[in-house]
């Protein structure tokens, strides 16, 4: 695991989105995994200044989220679908039919599952997959004791992971309770990960994914089994 510690969450936006810029540009063909959730914010934002003043091709660039919670249309303001359109898509001249969110409202969810690992194979493995990481070492919706050899699945979220997430909803009521998420066996077919960490709050489980027993306990920690991962952090985090 390389990490690079940068002073505050402006420069990890920064650092990171100049990263994703890099790739897309030396790239004929590309398919990044993103997240959604406050730290990519600003990334994202960075990342569409650079590739609209650059007038970047965006036609042969893929993008396959890492999550979407169970019962949300895309339309809901506090669906992953309408974040990534609001925060990114829309901002950037990606066709919007090379992007890609679970659908949370799928009938048969286990099917819409193991459709979107079938997707992702389907467009040839993810190269570059950027993600952020919870206080719980959750990675995409992996919470602890999640199997290392799942695929795409539902999951139950933890207490800890709806309560930091109910900043979006109106009330903590409202925060769905399941979500649909990339698996930590589909992810760690990636051939490089960029993983964003700022603020105090991330700072045990950042300390336990770089130095710490790898565990289901700690989804995160499977990382250091992967051949190309950059962790960008702020001092905060490390
Ligand atoms: C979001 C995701 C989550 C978040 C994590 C941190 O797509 O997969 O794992 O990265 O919950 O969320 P923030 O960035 O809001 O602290």
């Amino acid at each position: 695991m390389d990490t690079i510690k940068v002073n505050n969450y402006d420069e990890m936006s920064k650092k990171c989105a100049e990263k994703v810029f890099e790739k897309i540009s030396s790239s004929n063909r590309v398919v990044l995994g993103l997240p959604t959730g406050g730290t990519p914010e600003k990334m994202y934002d960075y990342l569409a200044e650079m590739l609209n003043e650059n007038g970047a091709d965006l036609s042969n660039v893929y993008t396959v989220n890492l999550d979407e919670y169970v019962g949300l249309s895309g339309e809901h303001i506090a669906s992953y679908r309408n974040y990534m359109n609001t925060v990114f898509f829309d901002k950037v001249t990606i066709p919007k039919e090379n992007t890609n969110v679970p659908n949370g409202l799928a009938e048969d969810l286990k099917k819409e599952a193991s459709a979107y690992d079938q997707l992702i194979e389907d467009l040839g493995g993810i190269d570059l997959m950027v993600m952020g990481i919870g206080r719980n070492g959750h990675i995409a919706f992996n919470e602890p004791g999640t199997s290392f050899t799942e695929g795409t699945h539902v999951t139950d979220l933890t207490e800890d992971t709806i309560e930091a997430n109910s900043r979006y909803f109106d009330a903590y009521e409202d925060v769905p309770k399941q979500a649909l998420t990339m698996g930590l066996h589909t992810m760690m077919k990636s051939e490089a990960i960029i993983l964003l960490a700022s603020g105090e709050g991330k700072k045990d489980a950042v300390e336990k994914m770089i130095n710490g027993e790898v565990t289901e306990e700690l989804p995160a920690s499977i990382l250091q089994k992967h051949e190309n991962v950059t962790v960008i952090a702020d001092e905060d985090a490390l």
